[in-house]
């Protein structure tokens, strides 16, 4: 139908969101000063919590959620972007409190895009998504905080969105990746990615003493709880940590030794209210420092239709890697 554009909307139900999808029109979505053609999505695991209503992501109801997009800009009102401008959203509240990436079409504030560099397709910018960037951020920060190539670089969480990525950019930078997974069943996928070594997540998901032997320079956590408590007590002396996750939990039951007796640095990676210069920087990196056929090798195309399966799935630890929503097919 003209004028209309295909979405997912959540509806709020007695105990999980009601998903259903619905064709809209432009006046369906929210204030913003840029409209822009969607082309591709992704499922997170943050996605899987607000389609299924595990956790309370949503704030607005009804809402098209995904909180993450590719496309290219239809209409601007905004001086920094102009008609055809390809452009990727990733976080700020989209899909959260903001009408989000299931759709094929969003309008927002312009403040909240990037222009994606030339190496890095619309496609591509979804097979990252929230999960590949907020990698990006953490090899950053390992960076800032004086993490070198060629040092051993833990990633938990090995197999997921996160981990993958973190895995590809680690290698590509020269680190030697220990890659920390509950499915070993995934150890060749992981190599494949770069790690050099794949460990079982039960050696890091007990109870931690407050300092064990020291095993990298640095890691990249998305999995908190007792698994980052022993990450950081297994880090070596002067090194840092990540921590841009909770797929164990939330808590962090960890002692002060690891900072006061080694020096460790707890890096906190935000990827949603990430600043512009930020998130340009994480994207100028990621176009050079991410083979684009290891994103290849772990993406997989999925359909609008897709969607609420996958969300279910990526919370049941099922996904592997990143999924590239095509909101047109
Ligand atoms: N800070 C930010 O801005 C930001 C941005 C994006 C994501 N995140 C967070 O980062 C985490 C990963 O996101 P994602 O999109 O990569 O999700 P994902 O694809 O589902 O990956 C999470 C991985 O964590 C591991 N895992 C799951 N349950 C676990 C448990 N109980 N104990 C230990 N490991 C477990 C699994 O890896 P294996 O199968 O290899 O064990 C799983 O694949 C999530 O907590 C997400 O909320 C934060």
């Amino acid at each position: 139908m003209t004028g209309t554009f295909r979405a997912i909307r959540a509806s709020k139900g007695e105990k999980a969101p009601q998903i259903e999808f619905a064709n809209l029109t432009e006046a369906d979505l929210m204030d913003g000063d840029v409209t822009v053609a969607v082309e591709y999505s992704t499922v997170n695991y943050k996605d899987g919590l607000a389609l299924t209503g595990a956790a309370p992501i949503i704030r607005h109801w009804p809402l098209i959620p995904g909180i993450d997009f590719s496309g290219k800009v239809e209409k601007s009102d905004n001086p920094n972007f102009k008609p055809g401008d390809r452009v990727v959203l990733n976080g700020w509240g989209v899909g959260e409190g903001h009408n989000g990436g299931y759709a094929q079409k969003a309008r927002v504030k312009g403040d909240w895009l990037v222009k994606l560099p030339d190496a890095i397709s619309n496609e591509q910018a979804m097979a990252i998504g929230t999960a590949g960037y907020t990698s990006m951020l953490s090899v950053l920060a390992l960076e800032k905080n004086g993490v070198k190539p060629g040092s051993d670089v833990l990633v938990t969480g090995a197999a997921g969105g996160v981990g993958s990525v973190a895995i590809a950019i680690l290698a590509k930078l020269g680190y030697r990746v220990i890659a920390s997974t509950g499915r070993m069943s995934e150890a060749d996928y992981l190599k494949g990615l770069g790690a050099d070594e794949v460990i079982d997540r039960n050696e890091l998901s007990n109870p931690a003493k407050p300092l064990g032997k020291e095993r990298w320079a640095g890691a990249v956590d998305a999995v908190g709880s007792h698994t980052l408590a022993n990450v950081l007590s297994m880090t070596k002396y002067g090194g840092a940590v990540a921590a841009c996750g909770l797929a164990q939990g939330m808590d962090l039951p960890a002692s002060v030794a690891p900072f006061i007796l080694r020096g460790i640095t707890l890096a906190g990676i935000d990827s949603v209210m990430a600043p512009k210069e930020k998130r340009e920087e994480a994207y100028r990196r990621l176009a050079t420092d991410l083979d684009m056929k290891k994103l290849e090798a772990m993406s997989f195309r999925a359909k609008l239709d897709d969607v609420p399966k996958l969300g279910q799935d990526i919370l049941a630890g099922k996904v592997r890697g990143r999924a590239i929503v095509d909101v047109n097919a």
